[in-house]
């Protein structure tokens, strides 16, 4: 798909220790959170059977609280056989207080 027909989309940035639910639109609310000095934004809604996903700090895992779904936060795979992997946006710019993104 050309990238210039993608929807870009901005949020304020959430501070370096937190962790941020953000809707986006009436379908999408994203996970948002710093790793590594990298700002990540995933899908909060869990593929399976949709609990809101969350950034677990010590373990470093993005996990769903409903039947254990994980992913390491790098790639977003899982190691379930149907529910292959979380969905992570692509993030374009960190600017200010701003983070723009578009889907990957
Ligand atoms: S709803 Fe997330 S693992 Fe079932």
């Amino acid at each position: 798909m050309n990238e210039k027909f993608l929807k870009t989309h901005k949020i304020k940035v959430p501070k370096k220790n937190e962790t941020n639910h953000i809707w986006i639109d009436s379908k999408n609310e994203v996970l948002v959170f710093w790793r590594d000095n990298k700002l990540n934004i995933i899908n909060s809604i869990c593929p399976h059977m949709g609990a809101q996903l969350f950034y677990d700090q010590k373990e470093d895992l993005i996990k769903c609280p409903w039947h254990g779904l994980s992913a390491e936060p790098e790639n977003c795979k899982t190691r379930h056989k149907r529910f292959k992997s979380f969905y992570k946006w692509k993030v374009i710019r960190v600017d200010n207080n701003y983070a723009f993104f578009t889907r990957s």
